[in-house]
């Protein structure tokens, strides 16, 4: 495979995806394919931009004609689909942009992926529809706990391996999907048509599924960089509910590092879930972050507890998701590389020492670098 849209790429996760496989792989050409939306930052890969396998398109997924023109101009083999919306809070106050983007999309790309491929004389052969989804399709976990035991507890998942859980029923891959929010339900709808596009034109696509991530480059509307900076300013935390959600937390790049082996070694047609079995309670990590960033500025550890204000909850909050990735370690021999200690020291340092990036997002000076760098190019 030597040309590569991934779309997306100038967000969060795929930042790191397009860093992964442009430094480990000189002989692909790497498109990144970005609408350049509020969560899209091209500062977020500065250190890569000069490569010569490098390639920045600004252009909507929505846009099938463009989308059809930048796979016949580039002969494109492979696509990593990363782009979307993907703030919950926004998708309750605007569902019609969540179903745009990441349903007509998804559509418009696969149709145009389609009209691509089926062009050629060697048809789908060599070719790959990598597409990345949530585990938020799945719907919501419970809290359930063997009797007597308050969780979290240790519990035994298919993978035979002990993890600390807040519940016996983990999210696989056979799970029927119950999306709650808008967000979900249109990157539910996404998945089913991705997989359609297999099941009606033999479109060789894959379906990843993924816990929440965490790590350099997040946009800070979302509850690990939120809370730093705050606890940095000190402002307010604002939890919603009594913080006694549960999510799964991954670090980014050993998402990346799954996307890379799922995506050279997956079977077409199969769906993977990534998750590193690490639960925690929202109010247990917003403890974390306040003393990690309160030890690192040199104050006292915990001092800044006073800025937790709990606040009304989230509509719909799903109460828990927890991934069971023993599939993907099994067959595929992907493990997460870090402990979630380590993880979070390194964000929180990486959030403390990038103040400028923090900022520039904050005060929407980020959005001027494409104007800047790239427009006369
Ligand atoms: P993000 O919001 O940080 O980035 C999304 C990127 O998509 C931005 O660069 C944006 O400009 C671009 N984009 C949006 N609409 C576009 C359009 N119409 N055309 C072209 N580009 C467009 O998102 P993220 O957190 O990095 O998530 C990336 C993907 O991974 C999403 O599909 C999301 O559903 C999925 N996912 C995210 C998480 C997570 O914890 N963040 C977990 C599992 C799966
Ligand atoms: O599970 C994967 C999903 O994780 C991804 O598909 C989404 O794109 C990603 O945004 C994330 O969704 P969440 O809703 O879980 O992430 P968020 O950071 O918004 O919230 C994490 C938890 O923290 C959630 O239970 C809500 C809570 N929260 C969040 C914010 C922003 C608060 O209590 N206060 C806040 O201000």
């Amino acid at each position: 495979m030597q040309n590569i849209i991934i779309t997306g790429g100038a967000g969060f996760i795929g930042s790191h995806v397009v860093r992964l496989f442009v430094n480990k792989y000189p002989q692909y050409n790497i498109y990144n394919v970005d609408k350049l939306t509020y969560a899209g930052n091209l500062a977020n890969l500065k250190d890569i931009e000069d490569k010569p396998n490098y390639h920045f398109i600004k252009a909507d997924i929505c846009d099938f004609e463009t989308m059809l023109d930048i796979m016949q101009r580039d002969q494109i083999d492979g696509i990593i689909h990363l782009a979307a919306e993907s703030h919950v809070d926004r998708s309750i106050k605007d569902p019609f942009t969540f179903a745009q983007t990441n349903v007509m999309g998804t559509l418009s790309l696969l149709q145009a992926a389609k009209a691509y491929w089926e062009s050629l004389p060697e048809k789908y052969e060599g070719k790959r529809f990598y597409h990345i989804s949530t585990d938020e399709v799945y719907g919501a976990l419970q809290m359930t706990h063997p009797e007597g035991i308050v969780p979290p507890f240790t519990t035994k998942a298919s993978s035979g391996k002990h993890h600390l859980a807040y519940g016996e029923k983990f999210f696989t891959e056979d799970l029927k999907y119950q999306p709650h929010s808008p967000y979900s339900a249109a990157k539910a709808s996404s998945d089913h048509f991705v997989r359609a596009f297999h099941d009606t034109f033999g479109m060789p696509t894959i379906v990843t599924n993924c816990s929440n991530n965490y790590g350099p480059y997040q946009f800070p509307e979302k509850l690990i960089p939120l809370f730093i900076n705050n606890i940095r300013h000190r402002k307010p935390l604002p939890v919603y509910g009594k913080g006694e959600n549960v999510r799964d937390w991954l670090y980014v790049e050993d998402h990346a590092r799954a996307i890379d082996t799922i995506f050279h070694n997956g079977k077409i047609a199969e769906t993977y879930n990534i998750g590193g079995f690490n639960e925690w309670k929202n109010i247990d990590i917003i403890k974390v972050l306040i003393n990690t960033v309160d030890r690192l500025l040199g104050r006292p550890e915990g001092a800044d507890m006073d800025l937790i204000t709990y606040i009304t909850d989230r509509a719909g909050h799903d109460l828990r998701y927890a991934i069971d990735s023993t599939k993907l370690q099994k067959e595929l021999g992907w493990e997460p590389s870090l402990q979630f200690e380590e993880g979070i020291e390194k964000t929180v340092k990486w959030y403390l020492d990038n103040q400028e990036w923090l900022d520039n997002v904050t005060s929407g000076d980020y959005q001027k670098y494409y104007d800047n760098m790239y427009k006369n190019r």
